[in-house]
């Protein structure tokens, strides 16, 4: 298929597409480097520097379907800056549906995000749980979810939303390269890198066995994996929503933990405040996508996707990705 792959200079989009020309698709990443590199584009892509909003030129050359990574994706920066949430991500998602109906693409794969559900009642968290984001970023993913839902019965739009739990590991060089690194796992690996004295424990009096929080963590090769299953799946008039995860969560001590066997390092971790917005326990249930389209992690343990993050992390100046 020829494919458009917006943010494919990111993280999960590189990898994704990455993984779409492995399997002999014809992909062409639109991305605007605000955030991505350019040298993570797979060799083997056609790259166009641009926004999302101006899409239009690119898919009227004739395209078979989307998939749609260009987004902004921090929590934190989002309840600082709301608007430029609504901007991009809802804004910028709408003006590349328009482009779409324009050209005559009728076909979306669609980042979405465990952001969506807020603060669980309950784990592991279904599709059909109540959505209540607790900020702008998960609440901007939500309004494109719920504007693919309409566009699909409006227009006949085919579509699939995945809510990416807790992305981790690399794919060969493809790796996380933050210019402000917020997450869990590089920021530990950082540790034992070299780069920083300690890794600081966001709360330790949270109502989970430790005391700190859980998360699920998901390889991003497993997860690009879901995004050709999603491709293949998508139906005429129908918007499918997945949740992907691992289904099993792992404390902030486990990680550390886990990631001290891997590097050998002692990986100094100090108990520092809360962070905002943190749900205690976030886990997946991916029950969904492996019944209909038969998904399965291949990748299951947190040592296997701390092993290849730290593969990723030792060469730093060859690492791709976002
Ligand atoms: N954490 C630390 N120290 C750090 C970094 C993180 O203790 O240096 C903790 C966080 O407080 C959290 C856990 O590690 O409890 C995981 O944090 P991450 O930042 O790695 O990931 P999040 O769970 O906050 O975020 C992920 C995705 C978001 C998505 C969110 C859904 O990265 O895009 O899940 O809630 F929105």
């Amino acid at each position: 298929m020829k494919l458009l792959v917006t943010g494919g200079a990111g993280y999960v989009g590189s990898v994704v597409a990455a993984r779409l020309l492995e399997e002999g698709h014809e992909v062409t990443v639109l991305d605007d480097l605000s955030t991505g590199h350019a040298d993570a584009v797979p060799d083997g892509a056609a790259f166009v520097r641009g926004s999302i909003t101006e899409a239009g030129e690119v898919l009227s050359a004739g395209f078979d379907a989307v998939l749609h990574f260009a987004a902004k994706s921090l929590v934190g920066e989002s309840v600082d800056k709301p608007g430029l949430y609504w901007a991009h991500n809802l804004g910028g998602t709408l003006a590349l549906l328009d482009a779409m109906r324009q050209a005559g693409v009728g076909r979306i794969v669609f980042s979405s995000t465990a952001a969506t559900y807020g603060e669980p009642e309950r784990t592991p968290i279904v599709e059909t749980d109540p959505t209540r984001p607790g900020n702008p970023y998960g609440a901007s993913k939500l309004a494109v979810d719920t504007t693919l839902t309409a566009f699909a019965g409006l227009y006949g739009l085919a579509a699939v939303s995945l809510r990416y739990f807790n992305v981790a590991g690399a794919y060969g060089a493809f790796r996380e390269r933050h210019a402000v690194e917020t997450h869990l796992i590089p920021n530990v690996l950082k540790v034992a890198l070299g780069e920083r004295e300690s890794v600081s424990v966001f709360g330790a009096d949270y109502p989970t066995p430790d005391g700190t929080c859980i998360r699920d963590y998901i390889h991003v090769a497993d997860l690009a994996q879901a995004h050709l299953l999603a491709l293949a799946a998508c139906t005429e008039r129908r918007h499918r929503i997945y949740n992907l995860g691992s289904g099993s969560g792992f404390s902030v001590k486990e990680v550390v933990d886990v990631c001290r066997e891997v590097t050998g390092h002692e990986i100094p971790a100090v108990v520092a405040p809360r962070r905002a917005g943190d749900p205690a326990v976030l886990v997946a249930s991916s029950e969904k996508i492996q019944r209909e389209l038969g998904w399965k992690a291949a990748r299951t343990t947190l040592h296997e996707i701390v092993a290849d993050a730290w593969t990723g992390w030792q060469t730093p100046e060859s690492g791709r990705g976002l």
